[in-house]
């Protein structure tokens, strides 16, 4: 029996690897800005970005050259010494953020999500008293898989496996200003929520809620907690997703595209806040690793130079407008919504999981958020042309759903 380069390292995976994702029999070996390739040399277009971590395209040339420069220097000097690089990106993140006063690197979405609860809860004992630890986050929320951020991920069916979770959180309605009322408490420490949710289907905060939340939180001395994971760096049009709402967050969490392709996350936030995390309060063994962080410096430098978060908005416009375009024409699309680079593509049948195979068997990599929504989030560098091929496949393919 002939069997495939894909299929012979799918078997060998499916043998060796737990299960926890589904994963589609095609192995990526090689990837380049907006193009994979997979083990037998077929080129695939790209428009899932690694779960929204390669805003600057796989294995971007400045990213790479910054890496390869640093790993033969240093790579993990360890947390009880400064890095260059560590010090260089928590500089260049303060200013980019325009509120952000420190920082705390760890390496991944969730754990940097666990640290942000962490220090919200401490800042308001340290204030105020130790009963005072409640969250506030938003059904259809996703803010990762460890227990602390499971706990704010208001998803029942995510949560139910692993439960008891960690306690203190109560789950509000996304743009629903009285869910949101009705719990605060004198015991609420934070509001929690991400600014566009990713996982839970693409849905937007409204202006009007957002500034609501920023104007109740300064009232009742609330931390407003923006998990920018997914909607960092560029994604929605803007370097981070709350220029949108004309707003700053107290604490921000990002991860993702931060370290374009490499294991990296943050916590940025005001030195008010960030005094109370005092030595041995937390820590994270690997955060801030010298050659992640250099990863992090070249992206932001790339973002910049080549101005993505404006490509962004105007190539999420233009994207958008083709999206509307073939909903017109199919009554099996339910709603298009997102911001910038971000867009979901929500349908009356539960049709995704078709059309992510489909489109894989034409060389497209699109990502499904639940069984009848797509979500696109390509690297910001592809073109106009890019989604005009992506737009022409899914009006042939949904013609004939
Ligand atoms: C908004 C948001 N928060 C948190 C996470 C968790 O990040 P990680 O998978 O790096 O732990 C994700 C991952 O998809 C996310 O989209």
């Amino acid at each position: 029996m002939n069997i495939s380069k894909n299929m012979e390292i799918f078997e060998q995976g499916n043998k060796y690897l737990m299960s926890t994702y589904s994963r589609l029999p095609v192995v990526f070996v090689k990837a380049k800005m907006q193009y994979l390739w997979d083990a037998e040399g077929s080129k695939y277009l790209d428009f899932i970005a690694g779960y929204g971590c390669l805003n600057v395209g796989h294995s971007n040339k400045f990213v790479v050259n910054a890496l390869k420069q640093q790993i033969g220097k240093i790579i993990q000097p360890s947390n009880i010494y400064f890095n260059q690089s560590q010090v260089k990106l928590a500089k260049k993140l303060c200013e980019i953020t325009e509120f952000g006063e420190k920082v705390f690197f760890a390496n991944s979405g969730t754990e940097s999500i666990e640290g942000a609860i962490k220090l919200a809860r401490k800042y308001s004992a340290d204030k105020y008293n130790s009963f005072r630890y409640e969250i506030i986050s938003f059904e259809k929320s996703f803010h990762g898989r460890t227990l602390g951020a499971l706990a704010a991920t208001a998803q029942p069916e995510k949560q139910k496996l692993f439960e008891p979770l960690l306690a203190g959180f109560k789950y509000a309605v996304l743009n629903d200003i009285s869910s949101v009322s009705k719990l605060i408490n004198e015991n609420t420490c934070a509001i929690l929520l991400e600014p566009v949710q990713g996982e839970g289907g693409v849905y937007p905060a409204d202006k009007k809620f957002m500034e609501w939340l920023r104007n109740i939180c300064n009232e009742k001395n609330i931390l407003l907690i923006l998990d920018e994971i997914q909607t960092g760096f560029g994604r929605t049009g803007k370097m981070f997703a709350y220029k949108n709402y004309n707003i700053y967050p107290d604490i921000l969490v990002v991860a993702k595209s931060l370290g374009g392709g490499m294991p990296i996350g943050a916590i940025i936030s005001t030195e008010k806040i960030s005094d109370s995390f005092g030595p041995g309060t937390h820590g994270s063994t690997f955060g801030g690793n010298a050659a992640a962080c250099v990863a992090g410096l070249a992206v932001i430098d790339y973002l910049i130079e080549n101005n993505l978060p404006g490509k962004s908005m105007k190539l999420g416009q233009y994207f958008l407008k083709k999206l509307m375009q073939i909903k017109k024409k199919y009554a099996v699309v339910k709603e298009i919504r997102g911001a910038g680079l971000m867009i979901g593509m929500e349908f009356n049948k539960p049709v995704a999981e078709k059309l992510v195979k489909g489109a894989l068997y034409d060389k497209i990599v699109i990502n499904k958020v639940s069984s009848s929504t797509l979500r696109f989030l390509p690297p910001l560098i592809i073109t106009k042309k890019n989604i005009d091929r992506l737009v022409k496949w899914l009006d042939v393919n949904i013609k004939e759903i």
